[in-house]
C-alpha cells in the first residue's frame, strides 16, 4: 500500500529510484513520481496511472540530481490524480515527502494550516505533513528537528520519507506503523518500504522500529528512537536473490510464482523436519512440553488468501495437535471482545507482515495475556517483531499482488506447528506422519503439468459472469481461495460454498450460465461430492471437477477433469489449490486483465 524508494550516493538516482519503484509497484499504482535535488533545488515529476507514465515522462524530460524519492501510490485521501501523487512538495517549495499510511487527525491540521497561511493544492493527507513540516523549518533549524516536531502531532499509522533544499545532501524519514527498511552500502544509503525494492543493490539492512527518525547521509545511518535517544538498530543480511524478483522469461510475476511453488515449498519445511523420527523444529519459534501444554486453545488471525490458510490450519491443528482452533479476519477480531487468556495461543498469519488488520488483531490478542506467534515471509516486517515467535514461510518474493506461492507456503508452514505442538503435547509422532511432505513437491509440479489443459479451459469459460466453487472439509478453504483467486484477477463474480451447503440456498442459483468448480478428493468426503456434482448436472449447470481419482470414475458427470496427485488428506489442499491458480490465472489473461496488478488492489494494505 504505497511504495516508498530513497537514495543518497554515487549512482545515478533517477534510474535507481524507477528500478526501485518497478519492484515496488505491487503496493499500489494510481500514481507514481520522483523528486531529485538538483543544484539545490527540488525537480519532481510525478504521473497519474502506473510506472510507465511516468517512465514515459521522464524520457521526455530527463532530470537526475545528488539524491532523491520516489513514490508508487494507493489511493486513500483524494482521487488519483497528479494533483494527489507524491512526492508533495510544501507550499513554500523548501521540502518534498513522500507518505505511506494514514494521518488520522489531517483535518483539523490542515485547518490550522490554512488559517496560518499555508496553501494547499491536493486532498491528501500527505501535503499536510509536507507544510507541517515546512513550517517548523525555521525555528528547529533543520529538517531532522522539524520532522521530530511534527511527528509529535500526527496520529494514525504512517512512514515517510523527505527531502529538503537545505544543502545537505540528507532523507529524514519517519515510522510509526508502516514499514521502513534502510540498506547500507558502500559510501551510499537507500531507504524502501520492501526489502525486495534493494536486493539489487545491497543485502544489508536495517529495519526501523515504531518511532524511529531516521537521517540518511552516504556516510550512513543516524537513527534516533521514540524518546530522542540515538541507537544502532541491528543490520540483516537478506537471503532473497535478486533475480527471485524478476519475471524470469514468465509473461506475468504470478504465473512465475506459480510456477515456483515446488522449490518454496521444499524450502519451507527444508531443514525443519527429521524424516527419520518425525520431529519438528524451528529456529525463532519454541515452546517447551510444559508451555505446549498449557496452551488450551489457538486463535489464528489472518486476512484474505492468508484467512484461507488459517481455515485449513484450522483443521490441521485441531486433528493433529487436538487443541480447538477458532480462526478470525483480523478486522473483526479487533472490534468484538474475543475471550482470550494465557492460555491461548493466538497465530498470525501474513505473507506482508504488514497487514494492518491482522497486525491490529494480533496486538488485541497479545493484550490480553495470549502467547503470539507469526507465520511470515517478510524478515524483519512488523508482523515479526510484535511477535514472540515467528515460523517463516520461505516463499521469497512474492510481486503478483494475488497471493499463490505465499500461500502454499503458508500451508506447509501451518502443518509444521501443528505437528509441532502435536509432538510438544506429548501425541504420538513417526516418519509416517511427515512422509507425504518429501513428496509433496513432486505432487505439486505434477499438479502444474496441466497447465495446458487449463488454458484450454479458460477459453471455454472466460465469457462466464458467475462460478460457483464447492469443497468439504478441510478442502472448503480451497473453494474460497480458488472463488478469491478468481475474482480478484478476472473480475468475475465466483463464490466459495461448502459443498453440503449448497442445498440451502446456493443451488438456486445453478443453470447453464453456472460452471461449478468441484473439489473432489480423497475418500473422506468423495461421495458426498459425487451427489453434489450429481445436483449441478441434473441443474444444467457446467461441473469442472478437480480430483485425484481415475478422469473415467467421473466422465459421466463432469464437464471437465483436472487431475491432481494423491497425498495424504493433510496435504491435498496444498496441491488442489494449483489448477485453481491456473484457472484463475488463464481466465484473467483471456479477458485481458491486469494479472499482476488487477485493479483496486494493493498487496500490502497497511490501512484499516
Ligand atoms: C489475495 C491476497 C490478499 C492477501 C491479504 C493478506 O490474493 O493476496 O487477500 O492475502 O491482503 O495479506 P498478508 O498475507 O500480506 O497479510
Amino acid at each position: 500500500m504505497c511504495g516508498i524508494i530513497g537514495y543518497v550516493g554515487h549512482r545515478k538516482v533517477v534510474p535507481l529510484l524507477l528500478d526501485g519503484l518497478r519492484r515496488l509497484e505491487y503496493r499500489g499504482y494510481d500514481s507514481a513520481g520522483v523528486t531529485v535535488i538538483r543544484d539545490g533545488e527540488l525537480v519532481t515529476v510525478r504521473a497519474e496511472g502506473k510506472l510507465d507514465r511516468l517512465v514515459e515522462r521522464l524520457a521526455g524530460e530527463p532530470v537526475d540530481g545528488s539524491h532523491g524519492l520516489g513514490h508508487t501510490r494507493w489511493a486513500t485521501h483524494g482521487p488519483p490524480l497528479e494533483r494527489n501523487a507524491h512526492p508533495m512538495v510544501d507550499a513554500r517549495s523548501r521540502l518534498a515527502l513522500i507518505h505511506n499510511g494514514i494521518i488520522e487527525n489531517f483535518l483539523p491540521l490542515k485547518r490550522r494550516l490554512i488559517a496560518e497561511g499555508w496553501e494547499f493544492s491536493s486532498d491528501t493527507d500527505t501535503e499536510v505533513v509536507a507544510n507541517l513540516v515546512s513550517s517548523y523549518l525555521d525555528e528547529e533549524g533543520d529538517l531532522r528537528g522539524a520532522v521530530a516536531r511534527a511527528t509529535r502531532e500526527l496520529e494514525g499509522l504512517f512512514a515517510f520519507a523527505l527531502v529538503s533544499i537545505s544543502g545537505e545532501r540528507e532523507i529524514v524519514a519517519y515510522r510509526q506503523g508502516p514499514p521502513l527498511v534502510l540498506g547500507i552500502g558502500e559510501r551510499e544509503t537507500f531507504l524502501a518500504s520492501d526489502p525486495a525494492a534493494l536486493l539489487t543493490y545491497t543485502k544489508d539492512v536495517v529495519f526501523l522500529e515504531n518511532g524511529d527518525l531516521a537521517r540518511l547521509t552516504e556516510d550512513g545511518l543516524e537513527i534516533q528512537d521514540a524518546s530522542g535517544e540515538a541507537v544502532e538498530r541491528e543490520s540483516h543480511r537478506l537471503l532473497w536473490d535478486p533475480i527471485q524478483a524478476e519475471k524470469g522469461g514468465y509473461k506475468h510475476f504470478m504465473l512465475k510464482e506459480i510456477h515456483e511453488q515446488p522449490q518454496a515449498i521444499q524450502d519451507t519445511f527444508g531443514g525443519r523436519v527429521d524424516f527419520e523420527t518425525g520431529e519438528v523444529g524451528f529456529d525463532y519459534f519454541s515452546l517447551d512440553p510444559e508451555e505446549a501444554g498449557a496452551i488450551r486453545e489457538v486463535h489464528l488471525l489472518a486476512c484474505g488468501t492468508s484467512l484461507h490458510a488459517g481455515l485449513v490450519g484450522k483443521f490441521l491443528i485441531e486433528e493433529l495437535a487436538r487443541l480447538p482452533v477458532q480462526v478470525d479476519y483480523g478486522s473483526e477480531y479487533r472490534y468484538r471482545d474475543p475471550i482470550v487468556n494465557e492460555g491461548t495461543l493466538a497465530i498470525g498469519v501474513s505473507q506482508s507482515g504488514e497487514t494492518a488488520d491482522t497486525l491490529s488483531a494480533m496486538e488485541a490478542a497479545k493484550e490480553r495475556g495470549a502467547r503470539l506467534l507469526a507465520v511470515c515471509n517478510v524478515l524483519g516486517s512488523q508482523a515479526t517483531r510484535i511477535a514472540e515467535g515467528v515460523v517463516y514461510t520461505h516463499a521469497g518474493p512474492e510481486i503478483g499482488v494475488a497471493s499463490t506461492k505465499a500461500f502454499t507456503t503458508q500451508l506447509v508452514a501451518l502443518y509444521l506447528v501443528a505437528l509441532y505442538l502435536r509432538q510438544q503435547r506429548g501425541l504420538p509422532i513417526g516418519p509416517e506422519i511427515v512422509a507425504d511432505l518429501a513428496h509433496l513437491p513432486g505432487a505439486v509440479d505434477e499438479a502444474l503439468q496441466q497447465e495446458g489443459a487449463i488454458e484450454e479451459m479458460a477459453r471455454k469459460y472466460h465469457l462466464e459472469e458467475d462460478f460457483l466453487y464447492l469443497g468439504r472439509g478441510i478442502n472448503y478453504p480451497i473453494a474460497l481461495e480458488g472463488a478469491l483467486k478468481l475474482k480478484e484477477i478476472s473480475y468475475i463474480h465466483a463464490e466459495g460454498y461448502p459443498a453440503g451447503e449448497m442445498k440451502h440456498g446456493p443451488i438456486a442459483l445453478i443453470d447453464q450460465q453456472l460452471p461449478v468448480v468441484n473439489i473432489a478428493t480423497g475418500d473422506k468426503v468423495f461421495e458426498k461430492m459425487l451427489g453434489n456434482m450429481q445436483e449441478v448436472k441434473a441443474r444444467d449447470g457446467a461441473v469442472i471437477a478437480v480430483t485425484d481419482r481415475d478422469p473415467s470414475e467421473l466422465e459421466e458427470i463432469a464437464d471437465e477433469v483436472l487431475r491432481v496427485p494423491r497425498l495424504s488428506d493433510h496435504l491435498q489442499p496444498i496441491v488442489n489449490v494449483v489448477p485453481l491458480q491456473l484457472l484463475a490465472y488463464f481466465v484473467g489473461v483471456r479477458r485481458g486483465a491486469d494479472v499482476d496488478q488487477p485493479r483496486n488492489l494493493a498487496k500490502s494494505v497497511t490501512v484499516e
